[in-house]
């Protein structure tokens, strides 16, 4: 099968397409034929290894010293059962799936294995019906983590809610869901963004790269920040000021994404219900992957990146 090989750590370029051994799925295991796959935030960590110190030695001791030990990455996919183990039970050949593979990457590629039941290494569930594989992938990835922030915090009805980072793939939905919930919803992103963010549900748009915080309502309730510790701005300072004494920050970055198949399935029916709706940014055929990281990494994506998986008999494009 055609797949794409992180040979190293390092620039976009070290990803390279390559014929590897398709898997077959063990007891327990469901074996996907992958339609679609993104370039996640998290996916150009992995390849560029830019980590924070007091993350670099433990992602290296877990991942791989020099290269990823698993050299086919990807962390999210969307396509087909091909087939099951003898122990699986909770999906059948030909079953539409999305899913996070987590620590377990393998979705930059044709086929990859992945058990039925959630852990570290994946979590999978049936995909919405209205959606295509390339949306579905900016809904695995962007929906597990605003939503996972939501439940830990719930959104009451009539609350004044902050969405900073409303343009990115976790953003998008989180903008989405809080109107959704019932929140007056102010969201904070870039210049180029800020009609793009008010078409999604927003009340209030604010620009953080201007001084533009005369559109900050007076108290807030809570602020999600959906872009992420690393990426401030001297407006994401005054949106913190501007929470009610007993307002809450959220960071994206409290704690770990969960991979949680159950929360995949509330999404699922969110977006079936009309909800919300994942945001594409851009979609690169599988052979482009070098490209679609090098975009990733210009940090200005809008929502998610889909790359999608061909499986004709064609002869792979080098180029
Ligand atoms: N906790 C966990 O386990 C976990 C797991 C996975 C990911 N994450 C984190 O989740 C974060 C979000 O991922 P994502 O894919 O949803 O986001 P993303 O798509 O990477 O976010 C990109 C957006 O960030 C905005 N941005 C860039 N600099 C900014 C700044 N200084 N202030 C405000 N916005 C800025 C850009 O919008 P504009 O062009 O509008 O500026 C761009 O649309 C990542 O940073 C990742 O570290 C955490």
């Amino acid at each position: 099968m055609k797949a794409v090989v992180c040979t190293k750590y390092g620039p976009p370029e070290v990803l390279q397409l390559r014929e590897v051994a398709k898997p077959s799925p063990k007891r327990n295991e469901v074996c996907i034929k992958i339609h679609a796959t993104a370039v996640t935030a998290s996916d150009v960590y992995i390849r560029g290894s830019q980590l924070p110190l007091r993350f670099w030695l433990p992602m290296r001791l877990f991942l791989g010293f020099a290269r990823p030990r698993k050299s086919v990455i990807g962390m999210v996919l969307a396509g087909e059962v091909e087939s099951v183990g003898n122990d699986v039970k909770r999906f059948k050949a030909g079953d539409q799936v999305y899913g996070v593979t987590g620590f377990g990457l393998g979705a930059y590629a044709q086929y990859t294995c992945m058990k039925e039941t959630d852990s570290m290494y994946g979590c999978l569930s049936l995909k919405p019906e209205n959606i295509s594989c390339e949306e579905a992938t900016a809904a695995a990835y962007g929906g597990l983590l605003a939503l996972q922030r939501i439940e830990e915090s719930p959104i009451e009805c009539g609350q004044r809610i902050l969405v900073y980072g409303a343009s990115g793939t976790s953003g998008t939905m989180a903008v989405q869901l809080a109107k959704y919930y019932g929140a007056e919803v102010t969201a904070v992103c870039g210049t180029r963004n800020l009609e793009f963010v008010q078409s999604l549900g927003a009340d209030r748009v604010i620009d953080y790269t201007r001084d533009d915080t005369a559109h900050l309502a007076d108290r807030y309730d809570m602020m999600f920040d959906m872009a992420g510790k690393a990426k401030s701005s001297k407006v994401k300072e005054r949106c913190k000021q501007s929470l009610r004494p007993a307002g809450r920050y959220i960071s994206i970055d409290d704690g770990k994404l969960e991979l949680n198949s159950a929360r995949l399935a509330r999404i699922k029916a969110l977006i079936e219900a009309g909800a919300v709706r994942p945001v594409v940014d851009a979609i690169y055929p599988l052979e482009r992957i070098v490209e679609a990281h090098a975009y990733v990494e210009t940090g200005r994506k809008r929502g998610g990146v889909a790359v999608s998986v061909p499986h004709s008999d064609s002869p792979p494009d080098f180029t």
